[in-house]
């Protein structure tokens, strides 16, 4: 067997993933496929398809090295023994499962071709965050028929978050392999464990069976989903009463048992992985009869939906119960800031909502107006994309904050201010600004979780 890798899927997992191995380990020929020819073209051009700090850097050094970026998905198969599949699998849009399952057709059509291809024993590693018991059946996929070859399917889940997906895969707190507890099931995941241990400490590097490994993702992206509703939940109960949930949030996370980490009020959670994860933990509830774990955790989701909306209705309340013809200006569409990305961003809802009421919306983002464009390409003649911040807010009646970004944060406010029309409204969606200075300033400002600073009451 060689030790060279194959990646099949070049996103978001993949490319980065991919690009961390080729690094650390400079014996193994990685090479990332993907059906999507320009992907693959961007991947071997300067303009990489993803934007990720730090991501560059790597791929220059390591690209034609031991790093390739291919659309020859057959030939790839059968070139190496090493195969991740790192293939998309958003939430499933139709039939049986519909907005909770997840649609599991081009992981199906990739094991199958992963059989069809083959020509010699493989390794197939799920990357991609699949419902549990997926291994079993990309196993099945792979038996079927005669084949005269040995897969052994095991799951590696990821845990890089977006925005530090390079400093994660270089220190991450825990790699998780699991395998079949067999002979050649334990062989196959010392081939794995040797690979992540060139710059991994084997401490950290954790081995379980598979179906542990699956499950173990869908509940850590539940579990830090569940703090950020937690939290967001209390910011509604901090605006209605003199508490500020930043302090609480500081107050709470100083118990070493809690932790300080996902306890800041937002917007709203974002991002491919947590709604999706949490459904399919749901669904997969469900399937068990488990309805009442069920509804736990799609409380997780709808209090995020919930958030969405209330920052809405604390803008319309705010502004005189009407924004229609008004000019709203969108700081950041990205699901969370260093970014380009804005898969499920709390920014789309919000938009479409202020849209809803007639508001002239601009939308302004660093990384992710291409994305953001496409998100409303339905209402595109009733939103401005602009790359400027200053120039969205002019003439503006109110900016709000959705993405965190540290340009947002570091603007000068007062040229923001002066460029608007009275009266100026600030809504922080992610209490990332001076709050008391912008109200000194003579905005008025709405924070999550925080008692209204407003001129106009
Ligand atoms: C997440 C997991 O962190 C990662 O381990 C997994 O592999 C994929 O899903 P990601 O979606 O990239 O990563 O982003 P993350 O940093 O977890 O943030 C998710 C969302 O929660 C963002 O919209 C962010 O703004 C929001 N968030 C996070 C909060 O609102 N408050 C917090 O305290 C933390």
């Amino acid at each position: 067997m060689n030790k060279n890798i194959l990646c099949i899927g070049a996103g978001y997992v993949g490319g980065p993933t991919m690009a961390m191995i080729a690094l650390k380990c400079p014996g193994i020929r990685v090479t990332v496929v993907d059906v999507d020819a320009q992907r693959i073209a961007a991947w071997n051009s300067d303009l990489l398809p993803i934007y990720e700090p730090g991501l560059e850097e790597v791929v220059r050094q390591c690209r034609g090295r031991n790093l390739f970026f291919s659309t020859e998905v057959a030939k790839g198969i059968a070139e190496n023994d090493i195969i991740f599949v790192a293939v998309n699998t958003p939430t499933k849009m139709f039939g049986h499962g519909a907005g909770c399952a997840a649609d599991l057709q081009y992981w199906e059509k990739t094991a199958r071709l992963i059989h069809d291809c083959a020509k010699g024993d493989k390794i197939v590693i799920e990357k991609s965050t699949l419902p549990v018991k997926s291994a079993a059946a990309m196993s099945r996929i792979l038996y079927s028929g005669c084949t005269p070859y040995h897969f052994e399917v095991l799951s590696n889940p990821e845990f890089l978050a977006e925005g530090t997906a390079m400093a994660d895969l270089r220190d991450p707190d825990r790699v998780l392999i699991g395998g079949d507890d067999t002979p050649s099931g334990r062989m196959a995941v010392e081939v794995i464990v040797d690979i992540y241990s060139n710059w991994v400490s084997r401490e950290r590097i954790l081995t379980t069976n598979v179906w542990s490994s699956e499950l173990s993702k869908l509940a850590a992206n539940a579990m830090l989903a569940q703090r950020v509703s937690s939290v967001n939940a209390l910011s509604a109960l901090c605006e209605v009463t003199e508490a500020d949930i930043d302090e609480v949030a500081h107050a709470i996370g100083m118990d070493k048992r809690i932790g300080p980490k996902f306890l800041k009020a937002g917007v709203g959670f974002g991002g491919s992985c947590f709604k999706k994860d949490i459904l399919n933990l749901a669904y997969l509830c469900e399937t068990y009869n488990l309805h009442g774990v069920a509804e736990y955790w799609k409380q997780v989701v709808l209090i995020n939906d919930w958030q969405q909306s209330r920052f809405v209705g604390t803008i319309l309340r705010a502004m005189f119960n009407t924004v229609a013809g008004k000019r709203i200006a969108l700081f950041g569409f990205a699901f969370k800031s260093d970014t380009g990305d804005t898969r499920e961003s709390p920014a789309i809802r919000v938009a479409q909502m202020l849209i809803e009421e007639h508001a002239n919306v601009v939308i302004c983002d660093p990384q992710a107006l291409g994305n953001a464009r496409r998100d409303l390409a339905d209402w595109e003649d009733r939103v401005v994309f602009e790359s400027d911040p200053y120039t969205a807010a002019e003439g503006a009646d109110a900016v709000a904050i959705l993405t965190d970004w540290t340009c947002f944060k570091e603007l000068d406010y007062t040229r923001v201010f002066s460029g608007m029309r009275q009266p100026s409204f600030l809504f922080d969606g992610r209490n990332c600004v001076n709050h008391a200075a912008l109200f000194e300033m003579g905005f008025n400002v709405y924070a999550i979780g925080k008692s209204p600073r407003s001129h106009v009451d």
